[in-house]
């Protein structure tokens, strides 16, 4: 792990299939705190599409060996050499035989939680991409299938629940030791080592059921701490919905007897998709009423959706190799997102996307760490689950499914459901099941999986009253990014309108043909479409829905965007012309450092607010400011964190003087008397008052601050209490830290919800904020050994602080530097994200830019690094 010099790189180009292939795998583990042994019996075959004669090379990763037989007879050492990190067979008896190895390792050392760990006591593991090396020697690569059984042995008391992929066969008590028992799951479908799962301890289950629509039942079971049982309620509703949801909407059913999830409290990532064994990060089960946002019931919902539908999509089908992580991951986030917007409101659903994409994807794409949704190379695989992989991944699935319509979608997956199922697929294949089904070529349209950078689209539009024509001219780039400089054209999906004068669409004719679907499909550098029968010069709504994750330049003026905001019928893009709105008054603010009049913005914001046929969901994420990270984007060069963050708060004070009516009467309207209930529509009306609570707040008068503080104390779940808290946060008064000390008071035995106590303490941009963020460390709750709790508060500080982590003293990155270096001792995985805070450094202004420059020198030039950091540090200097 630990690297000498530069790590080497590997490459898509260079893909070979396994020299050896591996039928069965019996794994018997025998549970232990620092001496676990791991006997695994491979039934291994020569591969035919292998080289004659290829040695078996297996991988390990930190493994101590104990034994080794081959076909049940013992070999001698010689036949054989191992060190902990590779096993090689050079001369294999046959081309097809059985090769049992014992090894030893140790779950209470190891930190980087990869492979077989402790949380709480409790034993678990994770494998994906490379961690089922550091429990056994195996071709631990993902295009190795194999039925696994496993047998796990462990004291009784110590680990009273043994769970595995897969079935139970059979378990109990040992004859020769009483104080241990055993537990033998068998998983019948073929799968790569990364989906295999081992789980020991001391939990309680919540158990319910469920019948596929074939009439198969299927037994669920929640497995969390105990005393937590009655918190996991949502997770397991969440669930049933969307077994029933995979089967409506992709004719997907599950396929095992039982479906079992796992909460932990200290992982690395979300969850993890693990066949018939989902582990998770228990934030993402764990809720009630008093202790979780609607956020985090939103949260929870999308993920046991997304790793339920990666039964199908990942493990099913799984990846040829992780070049193609974005054929599971991407097309899984799109799979879950439209789940969610199932569930909830659509138009409301895709808003967020689209903000998360834009903030965490359109940010990386445009910095040092820009890379293809399909790299072509990587030095280590753990760095690229990353939004592009993710979230551009599942933008590409979502204008395929534009192009082909919902039915040319729907037999595509179909096709790929019915020719990949048990294989380890490429993208290649995912896209020619589409073609196949449509018979539409979509080698264009595979440059999206190959190109890195958003494309900028520029539109110009023409109106023609003579000939009673619209015309719009396009064209289209893609910026350099690392590695690549020439870029092809690719196939963009634009969906639009035309909105008349009265603000209705007008129908579209392309000549004398009718868009039917809205759609303009974009494919070459410049083009121009011709619109006819058009009778007045219409506003042009663009890119509905964000049908396609570009930039786009148009020359729309403010008073369009004030009338696209009134009027559209596409709810995204009355959104996005507010947010539009409000991004040109910012960027004019930083820049300039003074905000032009937000009249216009203001009037077409009290218009959404007064408008009664709209969900108040959609108010709420309208009258939401662009952050002062998308600002800082938006700007590109020169970036001035104070002057945003100054423009932002102006702007945010002129809305709520000027609209102090508005939100005091939607601040009451959306009071809701009855109890709790997560569901969408009252989650929207608590949206709403929160955010007319923090206008009301920042206004001169302590009027909001007062109301604040009420709402903290006498509310009856954490949405209400956290968003009072927040906007408590933001202020200099002395409430803040009256509320501060009371939420702790209150939540201290509660770790997930001192995770938002750190992170709301972590965000507040004041100078003393990174003094508060040390004796914070220092503070029981908080330990560097837990992913959570690092996240909640060296992570919000990095990543959710823009003033006080670019401070000009550059403290705050040497701050950052220093965490990852002192985590990567321990959790390489956890310290490189972090360290991904940094990657927007170059579009800072020069005084900052150098602070953070000589941050990441300093993190790039440690020796001993593990390949984690060194790859973040050095593509980041590149
Ligand atoms: N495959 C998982 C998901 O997207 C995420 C994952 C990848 C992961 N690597 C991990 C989770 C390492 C925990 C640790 O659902
Ligand atoms: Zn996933």
């Amino acid at each position: 792990m630990l690297r000498d010099a530069e790590p080497q790189s590997i490459r898509l180009a260079d893909y070979q299939p396994p020299e050896w292939l591996v039928d069965t795998v019996h794994l018997d583990v025998s549970l232990h705190p620092t001496q676990t042994r791991v006997t695994s019996r491979l039934a291994l075959r020569r591969n035919p599409k292998g080289t004659a004669g290829a040695p078996v090379v297996l991988d390990g990763d930190g493994l101590t060996l104990v034994r080794v037989a081959i076909d049940d007879q013992p070999v001698a050492g010689t036949a054989y050499q191992a060190t902990p990190d590779v096993f090689t067979l050079p001369n294999p008896p046959s081309d097809s035989f059985t090769l049992e190895i014992e090894t030893l390792v140790d779950p209470t050392a190891n930190t980087q939680l990869m492979g077989l760990y402790r949380s709480s006591g409790n034993y678990c593991t994770q494998c994906e991409p490379e961690g089922f090396r550091r429990i056994t020697y195996f071709p631990d690569r993902p295009d190795v299938l194999s039925v696994y059984t496993t047998r796990i042995e462990a004291g009784r008391e110590e680990a009273p629940v043994l769970l595995s992929n897969g079935n139970l066969e059979k378990g109990g008590p040992l004859e020769s030791d009483p104080s241990r028992h055993y537990a033998v799951w068998h998983d019948p479908w073929p799968k790569p080592s990364y989906l295999f799962a081992l789980v020991g301890g001391k939990l309680a289950k919540v158990a319910d059921h469920f019948v596929t629509r074939s009439g198969k039942p299927v037994e669920l079971g929640i497995y969390v701490e105990e005393g937590k049982e009655k918190r996991a309620g949502y997770a397991m509703d969440a669930l049933k919905r969307s077994m029933r949801w995979d089967e409506e909407n992709f004719g997907r059913e599950y396929d095992l007897d039982v479906f079992n999830i796992v909460a932990v409290s200290d992982f690395n990532m979300g969850a993890m998709e693990n066949k018939g064994l989902n582990v998770f990060n228990d934030k993402y089960v764990l809720a009630t009423p008093q202790t979780a946002t609607d956020a985090d019931y939103a949260g929870i919902e999308g993920v046991i959706a997304h790793e339920y539908f990666h039964n199908w999509t990942g493990n099913r089908i799984t990846c040829r190799d992780w070049f193609q992580l974005c054929l599971k991951e991407g097309l899984t986030v799109f799979r879950d997102q439209e789940f969610s917007a199932d569930e909830r409101s659509r138009p409301v659903k895709r808003i967020s996307d689209v903000r998360v994409l834009k903030a965490a994807q359109f940010s990386e794409d445009a910095g040092p760490l820009a890379h293809p949704v399909r790299p072509q190379t990587y030095r280590e695989i753990n760095n690229f689950y990353t939004a592009t992989v993710y979230q551009k991944g599942a933008e590409v699935v979502r204008m395929l499914k534009t192009l082909l319509g919902p039915a040319g979608f729907r037999a595509g997956m179909d096709v790929y459901f019915q020719n990949h199922d048990g294989e380890a697929a490429t993208i290649e294949n995912f896209l020619t099941s589409f073609a196949e089904a449509t018979g539409r070529n979509l080698s264009q349209f595979a440059l999206w999986y190959e190109q890195a950078g958003t494309p900028l689209l520029k539109i110009q539009g023409a109106y023609d009253e003579a000939a009673g024509t619209y015309r719009l001219d396009v064209s289209q780039s893609i910026p350099a990014t690392p590695g690549q400089t020439v870029k092809q054209p690719m196939v963009i999906p634009l969906a639009i309108g035309l909105l008349g004068p009265d603000g209705k669409d007008l129908p579209l004719t392309l000549g004398n043909s009718p868009l039917e679907n809205g759609v303009l499909e974009i494919t070459q550098a410049e083009q121009s479409f011709v619109f006819t029968g058009i009778p007045a010069r219409p506003v042009p709504s663009l890119n509905r829905g964000f049908s396609a994750p570009v930039n786009i330049e148009s020359n729309l003026c403010q008073k369009d965007r004030v009338f696209l905001a009134a009027h559209d019928s596409d709810p995204f893009n009355r959104f996005d012309a507010l947010q539009g709105l409000a991004l040109d008054l910012l960027k004019e603010g930083a820049r300039a450092g003074e905000l032009p009049s937000a009249e216009p913005l203001i009037h077409a914001m009290r218009r959404i607010l007064l408008d009664h046929g709209l969900d108040p969901a959609f108010k709420a994420q309208a009258l939401a400011l662009p952050g002062e990270g998308e600002v800082a984007r938006e700007l590109g060069q020169d970036v001035d964190p104070d002057a945003i963050h100054t423009a932002r708060l102006a702007l945010r004070h002129a809305i709520g003087q000027a609209l102090e009516e508005e939100f005091r009467t939607a601040y009451k309207d959306m009071t809701c008397e009855e109890a709790f209930k997560p569901d969408a529509a009252s989650a929207g009306r608590r949206a709403l008052r929160n955010l007319a609570l923090d206008y009301l707040a920042i206004t001169a008068s302590h009027e909001g601050i007062t109301r604040a503080l009420a709402q903290f104390r006498v509310a009856d779940n954490m949405t209400d209490r956290f968003a009072a808290l927040c906007v408590l946060s933001q202020h200099d008064v002395e409430e803040r830290e009256t509320a501060l000390t009371s939420f702790h008071d209150q939540f201290q035995n509660d770790p997930l919800v001192i995770d938002k106590w750190l992170t709301l303490q972590a965000q507040i941009p004041a100078a003393n904020t990174l003094d508060r963020v040390r004796k914070l460390m220092a503070h029981p709750a908080f330990s560097l050994n837990n992913p959570n709790r690092v996240r909640a508060l060296i992570g919000a500080f990095a990543h959710g602080n823009p003033t006080q982590f670019n401070r000009p003293d550059g403290a705050g990155y040497a701050f950052v530097a220093d965490i990852v270096l002192q985590l990567d001792k321990t959790n390489p995985q956890v310290a490189s994200r972090l360290l991904s805070s940094f990657r927007s450094w170059r579009q800072l202004e020069p005084a900052r830019r150098d602070q953070a420059e000589a941050a990441l020198r300093r993190v790039a030039d440690t020796s001993g690094l593990s390949a984690d950091v060194a790859d973040i540090a050095i593509r980041s200097l590149a």
